[in-house]
């Protein structure tokens, strides 16, 4: 494990080379598995140091072909044309974007009031989702965003909600495609959304209209004008605009949402377009789902409804736009209109299409103490799971911290008895200790972190097993309380298989490096 671990760390962000004159492919770490870089390398010392990188990483490959790793492959080519750029290879070792395999749920969800309430500071309801999907979906199912907001925007919700990250990104109201945690951008759409665009020719025609007015500049995009306009005087807008811009030639769609907002974007583009792209790209790549469900609460998410065999959860909160629209649909069988608000919804979503488990770690590990599902509980699988533990124990230990969980010794030894005798915990600031000693010494920590609005979640989970009842679990840990801040961890773990444990497994080593915040 300790030569993993290392090779994380020399994969870490930056492994970096000037300019070029040599091309060599490099192998890095991404989804856990070894891929292919290009990269052009400056000189022959370079070119050199690459060599013992992918010859170190051979190594390794050696050591651990075995189940849960990987494939590597390495080329060196010849001297293509020379460049001065600067190459800056961005490994993750844990969170990159989880396709090509096929998935279980690709779960499509808007984000201003259907993931995120921005009515509940506290987001109960969204913690209850991730800590949901981090526990039970995360390792075989696709987490995909699809929103009004820009690229920028998107990056700012991200700083102040505590919000997953995502396997796929739908950005300004489908315009934008990005994958992965780099958000890797999908040109190919966007150069197929120039069809009947033009820009310039819908900014002139609607500065024409007084009663609209444009929004900031960080939401106008290359396919996507937006306004504000007032809902008496939307409709009448959308009439007498829509036909002065189809006499242009323009191929667009004007979408009206949340009775504020108008987007015009190219008839090819819209929420519900992308989703059909990508699903189109996921068949022919075979990672495609076997089940969809997707999740809006206002009008830029009916085209997410009309997509062909997908779910849907309208939240309970939803703009009159979409709840006009449902109630004019002849069918209604594919779509379940929530009793809850937002994440609430989606998570009863999850139950109503019967589509997994819907009881989150947050709900089973209540004030009244612990109380785990029976092992005959159909939404329990029967296997192993050492995310769930690891998801659990998390939410057990800020539970613990903040004085919600009661202090009885029966407790605490739900934490305790998953800790093997013989472990270790690596601390962020490099102290090596005993996992079990450390834990035992947080008994007395029982409401510390009461009344400071203490937090905790966890992010990108990922599991393997490396060899029969060992698993490896990477994540990222976030922890947040009144006036201190968010703190981010990346996090590798070991667990052995252990019966007569919650989730079948007990921890054995675990590794936490501070998380550097962008
Ligand atoms: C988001 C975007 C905005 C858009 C709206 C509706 O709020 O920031 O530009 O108009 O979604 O799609
Ligand atoms: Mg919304």
């Amino acid at each position: 494990m300790a030569t993993m671990q290392h090779c994380e760390q020399m994969c870490a962000p930056a492994f970096s080379f000037r300019s070029a004159s040599r091309s060599a492919s490099v192998l890095f770490i991404r989804q856990q598995r070894l891929v292919c870089t290009s990269l052009q390398l400056p000189s022959s010392r370079e070119c050199a140091a690459a060599c013992r990188f992918a010859s170190f990483l051979s190594t390794i490959e050696h050591k651990f072909q075995g189940p849960g790793i990987m494939r590597m492959e390495c080329v060196f080519g010849g001297a293509p044309e020379v460049t001065s750029r600067r190459l800056n290879v961005m490994c993750q070792a844990s969170s990159d974007f989880r396709g090509p395999q096929p998935s279980e749920l690709m779960l499509v969800s808007d984000l201003d009031f259907t993931m995120v309430d921005h009515n509940e500071p506290s987001h109960a309801a969204l913690l209850r989702f991730s800590s949901l999907w981090e526990a039970e979906y995360a390792q075989k199912s696709l987490l995909v965003y699809s929103t009004g907001r820009s690229p920028e925007k998107f990056e700012e919700i991200c700083k102040h909600v505590p919000l997953l990250t995502p396997d796929i990104a739908i950005l300004s109201v489908g315009t934008e495609i990005r994958y992965g945690t780099s958000l890797q951008i999908d040109s190919e759409w966007e150069t197929y959304l120039n069809d009947g665009w033009d820009r310039e020719i819908i900014v002139q025609e609607a500065k024409k209209f007084l009663e609209l007015s444009f929004q900031e500049d960080s939401e106008q995009r290359p396919h996507k004008v937006s306004f504000k306009v007032e809902k008496k005087d939307a409709q009448s807008i959308i009439d007498r605009l829509s036909p002065k811009l189809k006499e242009y030639g323009l191929k667009v769609k004007l979408i009206y949402s949340g009775s504020i907002d108008l987007d015009v974007v190219p008839l090819r583009a819209g929420k519900g377009e992308a989703l059909a792209y990508i699903l189109e790209k996921a068949k022919a790549e075979k990672w495609a789902p076997n089940n969809v469900l997707v999740c809006g609460d206002s009008g830029n998410d009916i085209e997410l409804f009309a997509v062909e065999g997908v779910n849907g959860v309208i939240v309970e909160n939803a703009h009159e736009e979409l709840v006009k629209w449902y109630e004019s649909q002849p069918v209604k069988t594919n779509i379940c209109f929530a009793s809850h608000r937002c994440a609430g919804g989606i998570i009863q979503a999850l139950q109503h299409f019967g589509l997994g488990p819907h009881t989150s770690p947050r709900e089973s590990i209540g004030q009244g103490g612990i109380s785990w599902p029976n092992a005959g509980d159909s939404q329990i699988p029967n296997t192993n799971s050492p995310q769930r533990e690891v998801v659990e124990f998390n939410v057990l230990f800020e539970k613990w911290l903040t004085g919600e969980l009661p202090t009885t010794a029966a407790t605490f030894e739900r934490l305790k008895q998953v800790i093997a005798k013989k472990s270790s915990m690596v601390y962020p600031w490099g102290v090596e200790r005993n996992l079990y000693d450390s834990v035992c010494l947080a008994q007395s920590k029982h409401g510390s972190m009461s009344g400071k609005n203490f937090l905790t979640w966890i992010d990108c989970i990922k599991e393997h097993q490396l060899a029969e009842g060992v698993y490896i679990v990477t994540w990222q840990s976030w922890e947040q309380s009144s006036g201190n801040g968010r703190k981010g961890y990346y996090v590798t773990a070991i667990l052995l298989a252990k019966e007569g444990t919650p989730n079948g497994v007990e921890w054995f080593r675990v590794h936490e490096t501070v998380r550097m915040i962008d």
